[in-house]
């Protein structure tokens, strides 16, 4: 896929006013005015309806994101490009890597390598496209305090990089409740394109909703507000090209005695979004088992990896 420069909104030849009113409201590129949504951003710039559908209508042609055939869609996701884990095994597994414009939700029991794995991403996305990255930086948002920068010296150093220079290519947000973490997305607008991100790290997504909408009374309201995160992520995955990474933590039950005891208690967070998903089971020592649930494109296999000091790699 031909790589997309984000395009700024000269070019779509809208007046110096509304352009100005645009750039107040911190609207500086194509990408973001394809997202705005029409009637509040014509209540924001005091411009008639009209006028604002007609300019947004304009970005999201510029971007591509009217009609195209079904043939274009398929050569476009069979070319995009993907995150190498480290393990050519998972990397299999995922059909090649972390794929961008897609979200991967990581879920498993504690200790499953969620985390490490997460960390392993941040340092591979910096790589050049021929050693499997995309030579770009990272977004990390950690809402559980367990983001330790002495592991991505570790791993960085492991694959022969500046580690100084990996970890300052790691953006972190330590989000403190659910509104942060939203609000932190919310910024990402501006960010992505202008620290050329590629990769966006949400460690835990689900850990703050879940305190804050404890028990079965408040499911559907944390539910709710959930779905507008994932939401925000997807337009973020589309529009500007970046591979998603989400968390979300499962409990095993031991009251399962047949088939998987590692049932996601409150449900997969991706349950009704696109994207895949990845199942990470504890396996004999420091070995892992990756397995994928419910996609249809890629095979229903697992995959074996190990956390290692170097970080994710395949067992010896
Ligand atoms: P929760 O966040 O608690 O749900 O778990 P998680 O799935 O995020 O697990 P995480 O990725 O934190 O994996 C923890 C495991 O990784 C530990 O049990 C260790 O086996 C391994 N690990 C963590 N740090 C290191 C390290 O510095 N060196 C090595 N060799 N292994 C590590
Ligand atoms: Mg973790």
């Amino acid at each position: 896929m031909a790589e997309r420069k984000v395009r700024s909104l000269e070019e779509l030849g809208i007046s110096s006013t509304i352009l100005k009113k645009l750039q107040e409201l911190g609207i500086t590129t194509v990408e973001a005015l394809a997202a705005a949504n029409a009637q509040e951003l014509s209540q924001n710039l005091a411009v008639p309806l009209p006028t604002v559908q007609k300019i947004i209508s304009q970005a999201r042609s510029v971007l591509g994101l009217g009609f195209r055939t079904a043939l274009e869609i398929k050569k476009e996701r069979l070319n995009l490009p993907k995150i190498t884990t480290s393990s050519k095994n998972l990397d299999a597994l995922l059909g090649g890597g972390i794929e961008v414009k897609t979200i991967t939700e990581l879920f498993g029991e504690f200790g499953s390598g969620k985390t490490q794995l997460c960390h392993q991403l941040a340092v591979n996305v910096q790589l050049p496209p021929e050693k499997g990255g995309l030579s770009k930086k990272a977004v990390y948002m950690d809402s559980e305090g367990t983001f330790r920068w002495e592991r991505i010296e570790s791993m960085a150093r492991a694959l022969g990089l500046d580690p100084d220079q990996v970890m300052e290519n790691i953006y972190y947000n330590r989000v403190v409740n659910s509104d942060h973490q939203m609000a932190v997305v919310e910024e990402l607008k501006d960010l992505i394109p202008k620290e050329n991100i590629g990769l966006i790290i949400v460690d835990s997504i689900t850990g703050h909703f879940r305190a804050e909408y404890p028990g079965r009374e408040n499911l559907t309201l944390r539910q709710q507000k959930l779905n507008r995160h994932l939401h925000q992520l997807m337009s973020l995955a589309e529009l500007y090209d970046v591979a998603i990474i989400v968390t979300n933590q499962v409990m095993a039950r031991p009251d399962v005695f047949y088939g998987d005891p590692t049932v996601a208690i409150g449900g997969h967070v991706l349950y009704h979004a696109p994207g895949i998903r990845v199942q990470l089971k504890k396996s004999r020592g420091n070995r892992r088992i990756a397995r994928i649930v419910d996609a249809p494109h890629l095979p229903e296999s697992e995959a074996v990896f190990a956390i290692t000091e170097a970080g994710i790699r395949d067992p010896e």
